[in-house]
């Protein structure tokens, strides 16, 4: 099943659930500084989240997100991106625990016709109720039933202890199984191992606590459902693949990336092709939501993207501009939720093409940049600064620091990789914090309570 189909096949059973289909918000979301890029499907829906009903009680999404905080993992790993497309029930005050964890299910093995007996689930430690549901009325046997604790199966993950106050709630998370060829091999392995055999495929979250200063969790009046499934993910799982990339989303990216690769330099670079593949989507849609690379905020993870990309590219040595001949495959890929991506694609592909023609000439001229950025340092040694330049390079410029490490080698310019490795981190946390939800979000003095 093409994903297209997926797509509108959640829809549908949602719809005939009476849900009201709403569209994708944008990646930018409107009036909302506490974030960056829209990172869930529930994103849009914080108002009703909070207690202001908008006539509709039920409704269901897909949704396009950006996130940033697993960038270095994207195209390493099978299933993690940057962008990708967040299937969503919500409700707000109407069904809740036991709805929810059917409608899930029956979507799954009715509808999709997933095998039962592949499908494991997680659930909050505490939370008997969704224990009892999953035990007595789905089904699930119990060994089959892993208990998380907050990190795992709570909503935002530690708001318990660590915040933010307002609406949350424990969640759990739908599992299939490919098998113990897949992974660590283990008997006793469970979605508790990260081992990659388990893929994560739905979270359902119980938003039916208030969280009170000092974290104290009362009851909401009104309790909601936010769910979350990866297009992505339940694509691979439903075209008996291991590898998101390897799925009709991908695959016309990945062979037109390979079809410019030079012959002779190997098979090596699935994990650079697919980095390609996944960043040349995040790109397109961010533009086409209108941002510009540019050397700040939003338009700066846009300029990151483009020029990750082409150190990835260059590593698979293809050397003229490339990344805009990719825009055309996309909006054909993605034509039918998003038609508006052929009519502009001419526009984006140029935006694309400046920016990487800039960066390549930067780049050529990375000795003089490097020779700018660090000559001072070669009479007056200061590891620290050099470290945290490095990493402006790394990071802004996509400048791979061994190529750094060789130039400093060369001129005899000392380094501090803890300095480097500190910028690093800091930046990690920054993103993620630009991803998650944060804490006026849900500040209580918003909530509006109508039971
Ligand atoms: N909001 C939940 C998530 O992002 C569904 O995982």
């Amino acid at each position: 099943m093409k994903a297209d189909i997926l797509r509108q096949e959640f829809l549908d059973f949602f719809k005939a659930k009476k849900h009201k289909l709403v569209d994708s918000d944008s990646l930018v979301p409107k009036d909302d500084p506490t974030v960056l890029f829209t990172p869930a499907g529930m994103n849009q829906f914080k108002r009703q989240f909070l207690g202001y009903l908008s006539g509709f009680t039920r409704v269901a999404t897909a949704q396009r997100c950006l996130r940033t905080d697993d960038l270095d993992k994207v195209g390493k790993t099978p299933g993690h991106h940057t962008f990708f497309e967040m299937l969503g029930n919500f409700s707000f005050g109407d069904y809740f625990k036991e709805e929810a964890i059917s409608f899930a299910w029956e979507f799954l093995t009715d509808e999709l016709k997933i095998a039962k007996e592949r499908l494991w689930v997680s659930i909050y430690k505490d939370d008997d109720e969704a224990y009892k549901i999953w035990k007595g009325k789905i089904k699930v046997p119990e060994n089959k039933i892993i208990k998380l604790g907050d990190k795992e199966n709570f909503w935002p993950s530690e708001a318990k202890t660590k915040g933010p106050n307002g609406p949350c709630g424990p969640c759990s998370e739908i599992f299939f199984d490919q098998g113990n060829a897949v992974g660590c091999g283990r008997p006793d392995c469970d979605p508790a191992c990260n081992c990659g055999r388990f893929v994560e495929v739905w979270n359902l979250v119980f938003t039916q606590f208030n969280r009170k200063e000092g974290g104290k969790l009362e009851p909401l009046p009104k309790k909601n459902i936010d769910t979350g499934m990866g297009l992505e993910r339940l694509t691979a799982v439903i075209q008996g693949k291991s590898n998101n990339f390897e799925t009709d989303l991908f695959q016309p990216i990945v062979r037109e990336i390979t079809a410019n690769i030079e012959s002779g330099v190997g098979a090596t670079n699935k994990e650079l092709i697919y980095a390609v593949a996944d960043h040349i989507r995040a790109i397109i849609f961010a533009i086409s939501d209108g941002v510009l690379p540019s050397n700040d905020g939003r338009g700066y993870v846009v300029r990151k993207l483009i020029r990750r990309s082409r150190m990835h590219l260059w590593g698979m040595r293809i050397e003229k501009p490339f990344l805009y001949k990719l825009v055309p495959i996309v909006a054909q890929i993605m034509k039918v939720p998003y038609p508006e991506l052929l009519r502009r694609r001419e526009n984006i592909s140029e935006i694309i093409l400046a920016e990487e023609k800039s960066f390549i000439s930067t780049f050529h001229s990375s000795e003089n940049l490097f020779n700018e950025k660090f000559n001072v340092f070669i009479n007056k040694p200061d590891p620290d600064q050099v470290g945290k330049i490095a990493f402006v390079l790394y990071d802004t410029y996509g400048i791979p620091l061994e190529l750094t490490q060789d130039w400093l080698d060369k001129h005899g310019i000392k380094f501090s990789k803890d300095s480097f490795n500190k910028e690093l981190e800091e930046q990690k946390n920054r993103s993620k914090l630009q991803s998650a939800m944060k804490g006026d979000v849900f500040d209580i003095k918003d909530l509006h309570l109508t039971a």
